[in-house]
């Protein structure tokens, strides 16, 4: 069903010619700048995000012309429906992953209104930091987030199946790290805990500060 929908997909973005919205960011300034992450990991990751962004225009545009032609209620158009929250979160998480390295192992600040509310909410800063890397070492491709409940202002370390599965409804992502395979497996092997090393040695900090005090002033 899936290779199917994949070329169906395809056979629907040669006919279209609708530009899509969303443009690929460029993150070339943290080539160089991350320890631990290979530069040749990274430019192989910004090819793959940029084929996020690339298919999520596909998809915006395929369904578009698909409701022109009257062919929703279809089960193609069901089917690219379905794939349009994968694609579209590939991108979006990736640039959120992306924003929140380049900290160049600086700490985030105990006085923070973010390291008391995860004091508050985990305990202490290294209940959290223990929490967040055993959500990360969850066998499967995915993500660990440290999402914000908008309702509450509670933290909870999350895990997201693949790019869609696992989000909470409303949450703001904080920080967020990048466990597919493809984000390691080329300079670590199988040992995702190193590149989780590698990760924490190279959170932006003031990234996820600045997401954590947008939503308190709201
Ligand atoms: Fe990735």
């Amino acid at each position: 069903m899936r290779s199917f929908l994949l070329t169906f997909f395809s056979s629907l973005c040669l006919m279209s010619t609708v530009q899509g919205d969303y443009a690929a960011k460029s993150y070339d300034s943290l080539i160089g700048n991350l320890p631990g992450i290979d530069d040749q990991v990274l430019k192989m990751h910004f090819k793959l995000y940029q084929g996020y962004v690339a298919n999520t225009n596909k998809l915006l545009s395929s369904l578009k012309d698909m409701e022109k032609n009257g062919k929703l209620q279809t089960p193609e158009y069901a089917g690219l429906k379905r794939m349009f929250g994968w694609e579209w979160d590939g991108m979006r998480l990736h640039e959120f992953y992306f924003d929140n390295l380049g900290g160049n192992t600086k700490k985030l600040d105990p006085d923070s209104d973010l390291a008391k509310a995860i004091d508050r909410d985990f305990d202490s800063y290294d209940k959290w930091e223990k929490d967040f890397r055993a959500t990360g070492l969850i066998r499967g491709i995915g993500w660990s987030i440290l999402y914000l409940d908008g309702k509450t202002g509670r933290l909870m370390n999350t895990w997201i199946n693949e790019h869609d599965l696992g989000h909470l409804a409303g949450g703001t992502p904080i920080l967020i790290m990048d466990v597919f395979e493809h984000a390691y497996i080329t300079q670590y092997g199988l040992d995702r805990a190193k590149y989780i090393d590698a990760f924490f040695n190279n959170i932006n900090w003031d990234v996820a500060l600045q997401r954590f005090s947008e939503q308190q002033s709201r």
